[in-house]
């Protein structure tokens, strides 16, 4: 890590990165990052000290591809285009760079630690951070990866139906219902399930829009053939979100690679969880 940085002196910014590093290095075991393979970005402008606003800029300001109101002048973490997840884990600030985006909320600016360049996939990231933030979700974290079992179950043209079916009060499209019933804590905690992204170019603004449409409704969105997309209060929860959903598609594989079609909870035992836990069936905000 650089000596004078942006995090030396700054432990609440120091935290946060460490976690961000701690979740690269997590999803490197896993297997879902491959070389360059995923990307996060935080908010850290609650962390942003006096002397941020006079920091340079390490690069002219680059276009993010739409007006994005609510991040005026807000400050975010972006792991760095073609940087490796296991490279991040144990330097996050060579790996990955502090942008600021501009006051006209259409363009961002290096700040630090070095001119790294945010990820390809910045559009998804920051319109869906410009939704967080402007419906005053308190949620700061956004993570893609390419977890192995979700993507495998992405290429079975039935687990892409968007449509949402209603089964003795259960509301759910298939692959969001076939993850929850099996095992009770998919249900628990990805309570708005998996939304459906149809394939698109990445890094393309198309993606993004996509993206934010769907992720207003579900708590992880599924890019057909390529990856998720989640968010979170922190990354440590945008973690979680995707790691519980993809715990539930391994299982599911696991017991298709026994020879049979896994039974799965019925509807009534998953609409029961649903009302013991009061689980949220939207968005609060
Ligand atoms: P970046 O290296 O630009 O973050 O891209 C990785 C990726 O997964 C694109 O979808
Ligand atoms: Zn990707």
């Amino acid at each position: 890590m650089a000596m004078n940085g942006i995090l030396t002196g700054n432990k609440p910014l120091a935290a946060v990165v460490a976690d961000i590093a701690d979740v690269a290095g997590y999803i490197w075991q896993k297997g879902w990052g491959e070389r360059n393979g995923g990307n996060i970005t935080v908010d850290v402008t609650e962390h942003a000290l006096p002397g941020w606003d006079s920091l340079p800029a390490l690069c002219e300001p680059v276009a993010i591809g739409c007006a994005l109101p609510a991040l005026r002048g807000r400050w975010f973490y972006a792991k760095g285009t073609q940087k490796r997840m296991r490279d991040l884990a144990r330097d996050p600030m060579a790996n990955g760079c502090v942008i600021r985006v501009t006051d006209d909320g259409a363009h961002y600016v290096i700040v630090a630690d070095s001119a790294v360049m945010p990820t390809s996939e910045l559009p998804s990231h920051l319109m869906v951070q410009n939704f967080m933030r402007g419906s005053g979700s308190g949620y700061t974290a956004t993570l893609h990866t390419h977890p192995i079992e979700l993507v495998a179950m992405s290429h079975h043209a039935p687990f892409l139906d968007p449509v949402v079916r209603q089964e003795e009060g259960l509301q759910a499209n298939r692959l969001t219902r076939v993850l929850w019933s099996m095992i009770p804590e998919t249900l628990a905690f990805a309570p708005l399930g998996i939304g459906i992204v149809p394939y698109q170019v990445p890094g393309s603004m198309a993606l993004a829009e996509a993206t934010l449409e769907q992720i207003r409704d579900y708590d992880v969105v599924l890019w057909e053939k390529h990856g998720t997309f989640a968010v979170g209060r922190d990354i440590m929860d945008a973690f979680d979100q995707t790691d519980v959903l993809n715990k539930a598609a391994s299982i599911w594989l696991r017991a298709r690679s026994m020879g049979f079609e896994p039974d799965g909870m019925t509807a009534k035992a998953m609409t029961d969880v649903q009302r013991i836990f009061r689980l949220p069936k939207r968005r609060s905000n």
